[in-house]
């Protein structure tokens, strides 16, 4: 199946991309074939509020670098993002990416998105351990983002002190991940 992945760092070497490109490994050793997006590197605009997509009942209609987004998220079987944690939110790329999926939702309420579709969320903070806020914070995303069909997974939860006390356990968990999708 289609595997899509969305990195949410600046940070290229960074915890959430080390941890998730693991994972993805783990997807493509399952067979998958997995299309990656980096957000740091994409024009990704903010929803417009402009009620096209309920009317129109179809995705985004704004140009950026989401356009083939759509078309490849119809087509996946699991969506993976990851994110580091700014002042215990997700970090503001990703949240203006999450708004995007405004319009997964139909205008009866009803997700544009066939059911059954994995979300998985690699979350990299500077905290060496989950703390409630952002864990809180981390669940939140996941859920708008699954626009209410996608079968939303246990967030892995990641940082520096993590990688450097029991990385290889930490990595493997997340290559598991991957290989299981
Ligand atoms: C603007 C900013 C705000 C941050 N706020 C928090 C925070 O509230 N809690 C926390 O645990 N870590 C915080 N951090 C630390 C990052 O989450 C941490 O360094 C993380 O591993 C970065 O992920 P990355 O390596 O994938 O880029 C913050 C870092 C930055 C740059």
């Amino acid at each position: 199946m289609k595997v899509l992945a969305v990195l949410g760092s600046p940070r290229a070497n960074g915890v959430s991309a080390a941890v998730t490109k693991r994972l993805l490994e783990g997807a493509r050793d399952a067979g998958h074939e997995v299309i990656v997006y980096e957000i740091d590197k994409m024009k990704v605009n903010g929803c417009r509020g402009c009620g096209y997509c309920k009317s129109h009942n179809a995705d985004c209609c704004i140009p950026d670098d989401l356009k083939d987004y759509w078309k490849q998220l119809h087509e996946a079987g699991a969506l993976v993002v990851s994110a580091p944690n700014y002042f215990s939110q997700v970090c503001g790329p990703m949240l203006t990416f999450m708004n995007r999926h405004y319009c997964l939702i139909g205008k009866d309420h009803a997700s544009r998105l066939e059911s059954g579709k994995k979300l998985i969320g690699v979350f990299s903070q500077g905290a060496p351990a989950p703390y409630e806020a952002a864990e809180n914070h981390y669940r939140w995303y996941l859920q708008c983002l699954s626009a209410g069909s996608m079968q939303v997974e246990e967030p892995l939860i990641c940082s520096g002190a993590m990688l450097a006390q029991n990385g290889e356990e930490l990595l493997q968990k997340a290559y598991e991940m991957g290989k299981s999708l």
